[in-house]
């Protein structure tokens, strides 16, 4: 069932009680859980919070912890599997799941107490209704036809077969309702904004959580996870919130005091923290846009800073030796070439955050940082440091974990925009039919930046906007692409991760991989691990492969 008072219907229900947490590994989840977290201390609620990266992950932590705890709070995952089915809970267990995926299930939504959904569904949601998918005469049936005793019997056989077919039929269409509702694969809004909402909600809203609801929900626009429209509405709120927190003056503040300004932004990776033309290269807007990967972009671009009147050497240091006043007019400067250069899109609307007179950090800074830091490609650390490094990195008093997150998604973007060239220069994206295809070779050293679902998918986005603006096929425009890469993370042996992306034409982000990925490896009898909760990153054993893609192509064609 929907929960629509947060406060009543959650906060007040977990006062004094026990909680689990349980956080899925993406950086909405963790702003999300961080803000819960500081909710939580304030009130002394006793928590514990664990990550989970897979299916197996969930059930393994309930496992573990169900014993005592019996109010379980699902972040970012568990929304879109029936809970009950999956866990067999106790009847005095509750579930309260914020999860930004979609569709939600429809058990979910249609369960009683047991489970109840923080997150809400947007006007243009349709949920089949309960009659469509639920009949109460479910196991009567059965029952009817052994009640009805001696004389009476031979009455009825007529109605029922009469009822039999009429069930038949509603089976059939209860079957495609279900499948039309999970076909594709989406997200709704940031849960760190929904807990934020919340914490406002309890007059307990600060600047710091305010700085984490704005970075869960820049990371759901830089994944592509909503919308620009979305995204608008969103910013449109949190800037409210902005004004009504920062609305004095600064001389009226201590000199540490924690400022977060609205404002337009560039949209280059990391600008302030590394050079013009290495932000530029590593931005996926201006590098498809120009075409850097070609020789032709690559003049472009001295030519667009030689418009601006910046000297190549000052484009070349770091954004923090580049001439004072140079820095001071970047902007504006490139704001009047956008145009020219078809990069209309390179200004947008976003935060950034200063800690007194210390550093400037935009939101979409933190969230490469903590992104890289989420997939570190450190060997020594686990996936639970890695949790943890991303929850420091976005604590406020932590700036040395934030700093080395810059320079790990620095690599990271690097690793990134080295694959992508090699794709090109290679030829490697290849249209098989319905999809475009790329695989990273085996043995390529940066396989281990990509042997994770986010990166991965990050490559795949700057691959297929890549191959679009170089292609001389129209139809590129409308292709899908899937992009597979060794999976050298994993212990086990000769797998690889797969990741399938909606085509650059589709403006919303459905995706419809999910679905084909399961129907694909059922088909084949592939050895698989479809178990993330974004469907459309899977595991798949190397010596399915062929076998696997070919029924994909079939299914897709
Ligand atoms: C998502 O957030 C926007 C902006 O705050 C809001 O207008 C919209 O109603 C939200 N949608 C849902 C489904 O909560």
């Amino acid at each position: 069932m929907f929960v629509s008072d947060l406060r009543k219907e959650f906060y007040d229900v977990i006062k004094g009680k026990r909680v689990l947490v349980l956080v899925h590994f993406d950086v909405d989840g963790i702003c999300a859980s961080k803000i819960l977290q500081s909710l939580f201390r304030t009130d002394h609620i006793l928590y514990t919070v664990v990550p989970v990266q897979k299916r197996k992950d969930l059930v393994n932590v309930y496992e573990n912890h169900a014993e005592q705890i019996k109010h379980i709070i699902l972040i970012n995952c568990g929304g879109c599997i029936d809970v009950v089915d999956l866990l067999q809970p106790a009847d005095d267990i509750i579930f309260f799941i914020a999860d930004n995926h979609r569709p939600l299930d429809i058990c979910n939504i249609y369960s009683g107490e047991q489970v109840r959904i923080l997150s809400k569904l947007g006007d243009d949601e349709q949920v089949p209704a309960f009659s469509d998918v639920f009949r109460e005469d479910e196991s009567d049936e059965e029952e009817e036809e052994s009640d009805e005793e001696g004389g009476k019997r031979p009455r009825f056989d007529e109605s029922v077969l009469e009822k039999r077919m009429e069930r038949r039929r509603w089976e059939q269409q209860r079957h495609k309702i279900v499948f039309d509702y999970t076909q594709f694969s989406y997200y709704g809004n940031s849960t760190a904004v929904l807990m934020f909402d919340l914490a406002w909600k309890l007059s307990k809203d600060s600047n710091e959580l305010l700085w984490w609801a704005i970075t869960g929900a820049t990371d759901m626009l830089m994944c592509e996870k909503t919308e620009q429209d979305k995204y608008l509405l969103m910013t449109a709120s949190l800037q409210n919130h902005v004004s009504r927190l920062n609305h004095k003056t600064q001389d009226d503040q201590p000199l540490d005091c924690l400022r977060i300004t609205f404002e337009k932004e560039l949209q280059l990776a990391l600008y302030r923290h590394c050079s013009l033309v290495e932000s530029m290269r590593h931005s996926l807007y201006p590098a498809t846009s120009l075409r850097l990967w070609t020789l032709k972009g690559e003049k472009r671009l001295c030519e667009l800073l030689a418009e601006m009147g910046l000297p190549l050497s000052q484009c070349k240091q770091k954004y923090s030796g580049m001439d004072m006043t140079l820095r001071n007019e970047l902007q504006s400067l490139l704001e009047a070439k956008v145009e020219k250069y078809g990069l209309g899109n390179l200004l947008f609307a976003s935060f950034t955050l200063t800690h007194g007179f210390r550093s400037k950090y935009s939101a979409m800074d933190y969230v490469y940082a903590a992104s890289a830091l989420l997939e570190s490609t450190d060997k020594e650390k686990t996936s639970a440091d890695a949790f943890l490094d991303v929850a420091d990195s976005l604590s406020m008093n932590k700036l040395s974990v934030l700093e080395k997150g810059i320079e790990a998604a620095k690599q990271q973007l690097e690793a990134v925009y080295r694959q992508v060239q090699t794709f090109l220069d290679m030829n490697q994206i290849i249209s098989a039919g319905p999809f475009l295809y790329a695989t990273v070779i085996e043995g390529t050293p940066d396989a281990r930046f990509f042997s994770a679902p986010q990166c991965l998918s990050l490559l795949a986005r700057f691959t297929l906007r890549a191959h679009v603006s170089i292609s001389r096929s129209k139809k590129s425009r409308s292709l899908p692409l899937v992009i597979t890469t060794p999976d050298v993370r994993s212990s086990e042996t000769n797998t690889c991760l797969v990741c399938g992306i909606p085509p650059v034409s589709e403006e919303s982000p459905r995706n419809f991989f999910g679905k084909a990925f399961e129907q694909a490896a059922e088909k084949t009898a592939s050895k698989s691990e479809l178990e993330f909760f974004d469907t459309n990153v899977m595991r798949l054993s190397v010596d399915d492969r062929s076998k696997f893609f070919d029924a994909l192509i079939s299914l897709l064609s």
